[in-house]
């Protein structure tokens, strides 16, 4: 029997929640909440940082989930057999509670025990690992290698390599991070697999699990989380920029999409049911394709993969529309992507949302937020195809002006301005720029390349106003790196958050949530512009609440009590669902001085101890973030 992609899913998480005392957690949302260091949830430990850091988890030291991430930085690649842009993460985690051997264990015992045993039956014969080979920053991971010898793993299949493998750094430049092993599945020799991949004969038998062949199909990452990566090196450490962590902490990473095909007998996600029925009707859609044909693989893997990230990314929660800026470029830029893809396979008309349509009942089940949104996500969807079908014509026109008299083999066809402005104006993403003239015959040189990319990203900066948001870059980390002018800014937004309810009304709800040292940003719901006397009358109650001098902290309530309690915050109904605990902070009088509390609002911190230290806040800029959503900037501190 092959399980379906839910039960492999499930018998994941199921085997931590019963065998080991997890706790299964929420999938949190892709759009980072307090993280200004990246757009995505890139990994399933992105969302959890602040516990890795020592807060406190509602739900415990040990904790398991499916998580929802998007990675561009390999959008390129997308169309081969394994790259995703959209993919979910199954992991579990230690928040000092079990180290090295107890994870190595745990997987071990997961990947090997048979399928009716609470496994998933993959021969441990074919199982390859790699530990950390050591360098200045931290020694060689001996002690892991030897808890895989001793669950029965040859030293012949077990690798050390260096960081660049082996070592799981933080999503941003700072944060917790430390070594991993990484376990491998050997899919050569196995009868089964060479049914299904072409070019199986291709695999170098004599390659190690570095090697990118496609023989070893990494499967899983535990990541030994000992040590905080800071921005300075550290003083007397003798580890320049690496210190001990207050607790030791695992991370694991289990690419769900591979795991099912692994399972499934499949070479590819894009063969298993998370895809099937939509590569069938990409086939429909574009006539009689022929499917063999590589180029037809890679556009209709391109389509599928796109749209399933922008169902996903339009789904959220805190779902973007597309737009020129930050996650909405990238959503625009995926759904363009797509449509350009469909017109290479031959499907002529709108198709966006009909894909959308088939994706979201595969997932509906394990992410509600697509059903409750499914609206949401095919207007969308149609709206930036219309859009898009507006300009298409104009841009490729624009195109063709551009580099027309100039030879296919002239290096300077285009540069990165020029390429920026006709993404700015015609909404053509930078690669789309590429493959048109990649089309006519334009084979821009790979240097010239990479300076178009610079150019261009270059332009993109200027114009997002992004060189205060670099500066925020490098300081790095968010909320994730302690710092105390982010945690006020944080605190603020809570204050900020129920001082616009106060004003404008309940129907006031986060949206998206953005802190940095050197500001806040806060989306919320709200139809229309506030008037100057709102902001002012915003700005005075949350000075007011400063002057109060209230002290903030925290309760781990159940999602009643928290209800009870008057808490607003957004992923109630998943934690309900699930029985879990929640995390709420109270800024207001202590109890006992009869006072009702200002602000209640579940939320996993870190917070400032007192308002009286955020000094003063300042509301720098109110404006529309996009249809329904208004958004603020405000700055604390000693401002006048
Ligand atoms: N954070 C680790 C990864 O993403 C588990 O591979």
């Amino acid at each position: 029997m092959t399980p379906t992609a839910n039960q492999i899913r499930r018998q994941y998480i199921d085997f931590f929640v019963k065998n080991y005392k997890h706790k299964e957690i929420p999938s949190a949302s892709l759009i980072p909440e307090n993280d200004p260091t990246v757009l995505f949830t890139t990994a399933g430990m992105h969302p959890l940082v602040p516990y890795l850091l020592g807060e406190p988890h509602p739900s415990g030291k040990r904790l398991v989930n499916a998580q929802k991430c998007v990675r561009t930085d390999d959008i390129d690649e997308v169309g081969d057999a394994t790259h995703l842009t959209f993919f979910e993460m199954l992991g579990n985690w230690s928040l000092g509670d079990y180290f090295k051997e107890g994870a190595i264990k745990m997987s071990f015992e997961l990947l090997t025990l048979p399928w009716e045993k609470g496994g998933f039956g993959l021969p441990a014969r074919r199982l390859f690992v790699s530990c950390f080979e050591g360098d200045k920053d931290a020694p060689k991971d001996t002690e892991s290698a030897e808890i895989w010898e001793k669950l029965g793993i040859p030293t012949d299949r077990i690798f050390f390599f260096p960081k660049k493998k082996n070592w799981w750094g933080p999503a941003g430049q700072t944060g917790p991070c430390g070594p991993d092993t990484e376990m491998f599945y050997d899919v050569l020799n196995d009868p089964d697999f060479a049914k299904h991949k072409p070019g199986f004969e291709g695999l170098n038998t004599k390659c190690d699990p570095s090697c990118d062949c496609g023989r070893y199909v990494e499967v899983w990452n535990d990541v030994f989380m000992q040590y905080n990566k800071n921005a300075e090196p550290s003083a007397g450490s003798g580890q320049a920029g690496f210190s001990p962590l207050k607790q030791q902490n695992v991370d694991t990473g289990l690419g769900f999409e591979r795991l099912v095909g692994i399972l499934s007998g499949k070479s590819s996600p894009f063969e298993t049911e998370l895809f099937e029925p939509v590569m069938e009707k990409i086939a429909k859609l574009s006539g009689t394709p022929d499917a063999g044909s590589p180029d037809y693989v890679r556009s209709s893997r391109i389509i599928a993969d796109h749209l399933r990230a922008a169902t996903f990314i339009l789904g959220d929660p805190f779902g973007v529309s597309p737009s020129n800026i930050d996650q909405g470029y990238v959503v625009r830029r995926l759904i363009r992507r797509a449509i350009r893809h469909g017109k290479l396979v031959g499907i002529n008309g709108f198709f966006t949302s009909e894909i959308a349509r088939i994706f979201i009942p595969i997932y509906g089940e394990v992410y509600p937020e697509l059903v409750k949104n499914s609206e949401r996500i095919v207007s969308e969807l149609s709206m930036e195809e219309e859009r898009f079908s507006h300009t298409i014509e104009r841009g490729l026109h624009e195109l063709k002006k551009t580099v027309q008299g100039k030879a296919p083999e002239s290096a300077d066809a285009i540069d990165g301005k020029k390429a920026f402005y006709i993404f700015e104006t015609y909404g053509f993403p930078l690669e789309m720029i590429v493959e048109e003239l990649a089309k006519d015959g334009f084979k821009i040189p790979r240097e010239q390349l990479i300076q178009i990319k610079k150019d261009f990203d270059e332009s993109y900066k200027k114009h997002q106003e992004l060189s205060r948001a670099g500066a925020e870059k490098k300081f790095s980390g968010g909320l994730a790196d302690d710092s105390e002018k982010t945690t006020m800014h944080h605190t603020a937004t809570h204050l900020l958050h129920q001082a616009l309810r106060d004003v404008l009304g309940p129907h006031v709800a986060q949206k998206g949530s953005n802190v940095t040292k050197e500001r806040l940003r806060f989306d919320f719901s709200h139809p229309s512009k506030m008037t100057p006397e709102q902001i002012k009358k915003v700005e005075e109650i949350v000075n007011e609440q400063i002057k109060r001098n209230l002290p903030v902290h925290y309760e781990m309530l159940t999602v009643e009590e928290a209800k009870a309690k008057g808490a607003i915050g957004l992923f109630e109904e998943k934690y309900a669902a699930l029985g879990n605990q929640v995390k709420v902070y109270f800024i207001g009088p202590s109890a006992g001085s009869g006072q009702a509390v200002y602000s209640c609002e579940i939320c996993g911190g870190p917070h400032i101890g007192n308002t009286g230290d955020l000094k003063h806040f300042k509301i720098l800029k109110e404006e529309a973030s996009s249809a329904g959503v208004r958004r603020i900037k405000a700055v604390v501190g000693g401002i006048k």
